[in-house]
């Protein structure tokens, strides 16, 4: 198992520390893992002016799978987006064609207080969001700022889908769907951008090979009240890069914290690049305060979807359960009556629990 890991920035590091001792401590001895670390955003621009170094692209495309913290720095609030530390990220998804990004929005029964959503909204809760990750505002040209003929300065991006990149997409969310409770909510805009009315015209040809999966249709903002307001009717939701962006942020809330929001972002190959939801939080980076489950869970993806690996991947997913059943909470989590723990401590505590597990009988 050939696996580089990209820490990246702020409580990228801690974060995919932990997730790299819980990978570990569930493979053992039993298969050779082999890990190279690589430097990608904010420590990429300092150390080599560049956010997405092309060493690190090179030893990503030759890797089985890729295990990511976070990108971005404060100081990218001073420069152009194109310039920023989160660049590194989005050029490395680009660049491996990483087009289907799964967002899983699980509800740990552990957890449903920490949720700020009333307990019978959220309970239960289990959807994907499925964020196309290689298209959209985020990459189409033109893009830019510049001068129009009166001398105003005018910001352009463009929102711009191929049918090719909607049909491929829409193929990843029916076949995720049809494993599972087999609904698939398509979001988009139709009634007001093309690009968006083309999304869900392909969305529909697509879905005629796929009978037995239930198609709906939401506009965005209509499935950001949704989502909140009855969240449990949702399976798996496909939709854009942009409008994927901020309602996986909002999901995050009915799983209690975005620091339980693990990812994984597939293309066609078998190579995936698996990360946590969340950002690289400067605000607490190397206090021993943010939540490691999103990396650690990151890694259960990892597990499941490159390697095929599913008990392994159980097993770390056991682990977590058990530690917020024995009442670890990182603060984004806590709850009075539980015992708070940092970043170290609970990347521990998983371990533990993966030690303590009973394999094979
Ligand atoms: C995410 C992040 C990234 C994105 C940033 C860091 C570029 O917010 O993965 O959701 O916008 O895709
Ligand atoms: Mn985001």
């Amino acid at each position: 198992m050939k696996i580089v890991v990209l820490p990246g920035d702020g409580i990228g590091k801690e974060v995919t520390a932990e997730a790299v001792r819980a990978l570990h401590a569930v493979i053992g001895s039993e298969l050779p893992l082999e890990l190279t670390e690589a430097v990608i955003g904010g420590e990429g621009l300092e150390r080599f002016g560049d956010a997405l170094p092309p060493d690190t692209l090179d030893i990503s495309r030759k890797a089985d799978a890729i295990l990511l913290g976070g990108t971005g720095v404060p100081e990218d609030e001073r420069r152009a987006p194109s310039e920023g530390a989160g660049y590194g990220l989005l050029k490395l998804r680009k660049a491996l064609g990483l087009y289907a990004n799964f967002r899983p929005v699980v509800l740990y029964p552990e957890l449903v207080d920490a949720s700020t959503l009333k307990p019978e909204i959220v309970t239960g809760v289990d959807l994907i969001i499925l964020r196309e990750l290689t298209g959209d505002l985020y990459f189409g040209q033109p893009r830019g700022v510049s001068r129009d003929e009166t001398g105003a300065r005018v910001g352009i991006n463009t929102m711009r889908y191929t049918d090719a990149e909607i049909e491929r997409i829409a193929h990843a969310g029916f076949q995720a769907a049809a494993k599972r409770r087999k609904k698939l909510c398509s979001v988009d805009k139709a009634n007001v951008l093309e690009t968006m009315a083309l999304w869900r015209e392909v969305v529909i040809e697509v879905s005629k090979q796929y009978p037995d999966v239930e198609l709906t249709h939401l506009y965005i903002d209509a499935a950001s009240m949704a989502l909140i307001r009855n969240p449990k009717q949702f399976d798996v939701v496909v939709t854009g890069n942009v409008f994927g962006d901020i309602l996986s942020d909002a999901a995050a809330m009915l799983a209690g914290s975005i620091g339980m929001l693990p990812s994984a972002s597939l293309g066609d190959h078998n190579k995936g690049l698996y990360e946590p939801v969340h950002g690289t939080a400067p605000d607490i980076a190397g206090k021993d305060l943010a939540n490691p489950l999103a990396a650690i869970l990151s890694v259960a993806m990892m597990l499941r979807q490159s390697f095929g690996r599913d008990q392994h991947a159980s097993r770390i997913e056991q682990a977590v359960r058990s530690v917020l059943r024995e009442g670890y909470r990182t603060a984004d989590i806590y709850q009075p009556g539980c015992r708070k723990i940092g970043t170290r401590a609970m990347g521990e505590a998983v371990v533990e629990a993966i030690r303590k597990q009973k394999v094979g009988g």
